[in-house]
């Protein structure tokens, strides 16, 4: 079993096509080489061939085609290739740059335009045929694609268009790897070097792992969790919460979960990273329990997921009970995967973000959150999702210490740009992102203003005067 402990981002593991690569892997490429994710991208063959065919059906001569992400451009091309007359190739990193070179180069560039921003903010002149885009995590949701794809179908498709892929379905499978526990938290249970770690026991059982689960791990029939049509009635619903049910056949011992998708990119073709469908660039990701659990024949395992997905985020909290036969529950157990709590090494850049005193992580989560258009009632909602028992008082103090620390009840983009850039900096402070990388979103942002250095110092100097002092009120 070759898990990681890391968050639900992936291409963390290598299948077949990306061995026959050979990158060299510095240790310092993926803060430096702003191309290197994408270069994975491109070396999975199976994803690229399967959108390849798929847009090949989907798009036909003279269409318009918007790409929702464009990356390096890989399924523009694939449009251009398919017969559009226009591709409008959206993209909010800088790889898009890349992406003009390689078209120009390609002599693709006549078709398509490429425009740098976040698709909820880009117009474009004219309606499109078919919407593309390959936005799809580990767990099928995590990159947003319901929100995403609800604003697109609204605004940038034809009546009757079409978008690519069509539907996407989320299973839930019981596993039992010991592996996983015995590596990564079951250490953190003992005393080391006669100091109690069990900080990180809390913060390991928060966290979601990605990794292959062969059959033999899988001791249930998937179960579908959920399905959505990704076409122009798209309507998704922040708060998803579904409860399944599993019968136990046989005495075996239970670890935790694990959550796959399958998308349809047309009638025809589907990906999926379906433990069946062997070790592609994505893993299926692992939600452990509290401890290894010995299960009987005839106990019935419930599994209660909830995702809360906005335009930039998704929690996930899950809770698993397990009945004896009789009915009687003889365990319950609840965790919440969310940013702050859980930093995964590998996401630390140079500079840390300061360490938030878990007492006051959820003042922090607020300021996370901020987006310039989120309401107080919004954020209300969000934090009595995560966790019902906070109280009202609570919910209503912090929210209110968050806010006077913005100096605002709401945002508006007439904000002098010093004021909106420390906002942003705000925005990205949620545990995950090291200053490299909120540095190069800020100077995405603002590239007149600051170079990519000066917008590091510039968050360095927030991290550290502001946030710190804020989150230690
Ligand atoms: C998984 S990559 C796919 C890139 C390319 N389409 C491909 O298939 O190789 C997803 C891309 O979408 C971009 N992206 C995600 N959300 C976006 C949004 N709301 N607006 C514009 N770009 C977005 C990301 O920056 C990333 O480059």
């Amino acid at each position: 079993m070759d898990a990681l402990p890391t968050q639900t981002s992936r291409h963390q593991t290598g299948g077949a096509p990306l061995e026959e690569m050979r990158f060299r892997e510095l240790p310092f490429a993926k803060l430096k080489d702003r191309s290197y994710s994408h270069q994975r991208l491109l070396a999975d063959q199976t994803r690229c061939e399967s959108f390849r065919a798929a847009i090949q059906e989907a798009v036909k001569p003279g269409d318009v085609v918007v790409d929702l992400g464009t990356g390096s451009g890989l399924l523009a091309f694939f449009a251009v290739q398919a017969g559009a007359r226009k591709v409008y190739a959206i993209e909010l990193g800088p790889i898009v740059r890349y992406a003009e070179r390689i078209a120009k180069r390609n002599k693709l560039d006549d078709k398509i335009e490429f425009i740098r921003g976040v698709s909820y903010d880009i117009e474009i002149p004219e309606l499109a045929d078919v919407v593309i885009g390959e936005n799809l995590g580990s767990l099928g949701i995590e990159e947003n694609i319901l929100p995403m794809y609800q604003d697109a179908a609204r605004r940038f498709l034809k009546p009757g268009g079409r978008m690519l892929p069509n539907k996407l379905a989320v299973s839930i499978a019981l596993v039992s790897d010991t592996g996983i526990h015995s590596r990564y938290i079951d250490p953190w249970r003992s005393k080391m070097y006669g100091i109690d770690f069990d900080t990180f026991l809390h913060i390991q059982l928060q966290t979601l792992f990605l990794g292959h689960f062969d059959d033999e791990r899988i001791i249930t029939l998937p179960q579908l969790y959920s399905e959505s049509i990704l076409d122009q009635n798209l309507s998704y619903s922040e708060t998803t919460d579904k409860t399944l049910q599993f019968d136990i056949d046989r005495p075996t011992t239970l670890s935790g979960f694990i959550a796959y998708f399958d998308a349809s990119l047309t009638d025809s073709i589907r990906i999926t990273n379906a433990p069946s469908s062997g070790k592609g660039s994505w893993d299926q990701v692992y939600f452990p329990i509290g401890e290894l659990l010995q299960l009987k024949r005839g106990y019935k395992i419930s599994v209660r997921i909830k995702f809360y997905t906005t335009r930039s985020d998704v929690i996930v909290s899950w809770r698993v009970t397990i009945a004896q036969e009789n009915g009687e529950t003889v365990y319950d157990y609840r965790s919440t995967r969310y940013p702050p709590l859980s930093m995964p090494a590998d996401l630390i850049g140079p500079i840390k973000p300061p360490e938030i005193d878990p007492e006051n992580r959820w003042i922090a989560f607020v300021l996370s959150r901020f987006d310039g258009s989120i309401s107080r009632e919004q954020l209300k909602d969000m934090l009595h999702a995560i966790d019902p028992e906070l109280s009202g008082n609570f919910i209503e103090r912090t929210l209110d210490l968050a806010f006077t620390y913005v100096g605002t009840q709401s945002i508006s983009p007439e904000l002098e740009v010093s004021e909106r850039m420390n906002f942003l900096i705000q925005s990205h402070f949620d545990g995950l992102l090291c200053c490299d990388e909120i540095a190069e979103i800020i100077w995405t942002e603002f590239p007149e203003t600051f170079s990519p250095s000066h917008a590091l110092l510039r968050i360095q100097q927030n991290i550290e005067q502001c946030v710190a002092s804020a989150i230690g009120v």
